[in-house]
This record gives C-alpha cells, structure tokens and sequence, in this order.
C-alpha cells in the first residue's frame, strides 16, 4: 500500500494535534508535532538569552540545537527532547506560547526547522502538523487539512487542557495569547499560516475530537 504524507495546519487549538496523532494511530503512521519544534526552539532561545535581531547569535544557536522525539513507553505518548533532554512539559507552558510566534517569525529558524522536517518525512507515511506543512514543507502532500475554530472554543479547551497538566489560567489571558499568536502568525513575511488551495478546510467549532479523527481518517482513506 503506497504511503502518503498528511499535512493538517491550521490555528492553534483547534484540535489538530489530537486529530494528527489519532489518524496517525489509524493508518500506523508516524506523528510530527512541528510546532513543538518551535517550542523547544523557543526554550533554548530563552534560557540561553538568544538575541533574534543578532543572526549570528541565532544561526550559532541553531547549530547548537539537537530536537527529537522519544516514545515514552509509560504513556505511549511522544515526547519532545532538546539536546537530549526531555522538555515536552516545559514547552507546553504559557510563557513559551508568549514567545513562539516572534521565535517562530525568524526566517533562519524557519529555514532549519524546515529542513529537519523535510528529512522526517521523507520516506512518507507520515502526519504532521503545524502552521505551513502544506505550503512549504510538504506541497506535495497528498491529504492536506486546514483547521479553523472560534477564538473564544479554542481558548475554552486551551483552558481545559493546560487544568489537565495543573496550570490554572485565566480565560481572557489564553484568548489574548491566541488571538496575538493568530496574528503574528498570518501576517509574518516568512510562510505566513494560510490554507493551501488544495487543502480540504474543517471548522471544527462544533466538532468533537473522535468527529475530527473520523473525518480526516476518512479523507485519508480515500488518498490511499
Ligand atoms: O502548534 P503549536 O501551537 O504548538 O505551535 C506553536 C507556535 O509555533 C505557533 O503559534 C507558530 O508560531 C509556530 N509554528 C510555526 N510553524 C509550524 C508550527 C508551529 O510557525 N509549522
């Protein structure tokens, strides 16, 4: 059975991790989660006082980064490691989520993260999800997902997951931290989040997450 690449972006919190990885589940695929990428770029940029407006400091700083993900055989979950340390909590916090977009916005960072990217899913049989996959990473993806929800849905379950992890946050902080992601994101010069004019658009507002992973593992279904 010949393998595919699935590319779902899309705005943040509108499912699309827990859709990647269930159809990732379905078709025995592997799950790239690029903004976690970004993330741990993001992290190491902080802790180690990264200046973006310096691109020497930044490309030194890229060539110092080592991202990977492990399998936790306790949870089965993938997790992110930074130069071989396991950050997948860390980065989910919100004082990284304030920072992504400006990290994410640099065109040195993108170009590397890219690459890396590419590298992964170049044997295919891959779904990956993040802002620009079916733009720029993987234009050839042959199933590409644009997922869209109502600000104020996405900061609600934003809201319920970070409860989940023990972060207790205001409503209003995590819809203004979304609403400037979102912003940041679809107006920077460098892949600016935009639908693909090949990419199927899912509003997943009233949506349930197994409605999203039936959806889109049908779509796949259909490529195969
Ligand atoms: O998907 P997630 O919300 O974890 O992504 C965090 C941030 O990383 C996004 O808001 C965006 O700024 C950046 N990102 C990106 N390109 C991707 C994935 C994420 O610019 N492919």
């Amino acid at each position: 059975m010949p393998k595919i690449i699935i590319a779902v972006d899309g705005y943040s919190s509108c499912g699309k991790s827990t859709t990647a990885k269930g159809v990732a589940a379905y078709l025995g695929y592997a799950y790239i989660d690029t903004g976690a990428m970004y993330r741990a770029v993001t992290l190491y940029f902080m802790t180690q006082h990264v200046s973006l407006t310096n691109p020497k400091e930044v490309a030194k700083a890229l060539e110092n980064i080592k991202i990977d993900f492990r399998r936790n055989p306790e949870t089965g979950r993938n997790e992110t490691y930074l130069n071989g340390l396991n950050v997948e909590d860390e980065i989910r916090k919100l004082y990284i989520a304030n920072w992504v977009s400006e990290v994410s916005a640099v065109s040195e960072v993108r170009r590397a993260m890219v690459a890396q990217q590419q590298r992964m899913g170049k044997a295919r049989g891959v779904v990956m999800d993040g802002r620009d996959i079916g733009t720029v990473v993987f234009p050839d993806a042959e199933l590409k997902v644009f997922m869209t929800a109502e600000p104020e849905i996405r900061a609600e379950r934003r809201q319920i997951e970070l409860l989940a992890k023990g972060e207790m946050l205001d409503l209003d902080d995590i819809l203004q931290n979304i609403k400037k992601r979102d912003h940041i994101d679809t107006t920077r010069s460098d892949s600016p989040l935009r639908q693909a004019s090949d990419a199927v658009s899912v509003d997943t507002s009233f949506m349930t997450l197994d409605e999203q992973i039936d959806l889109v593992t049908q779509l796949a279904d259909e490529r195969i």
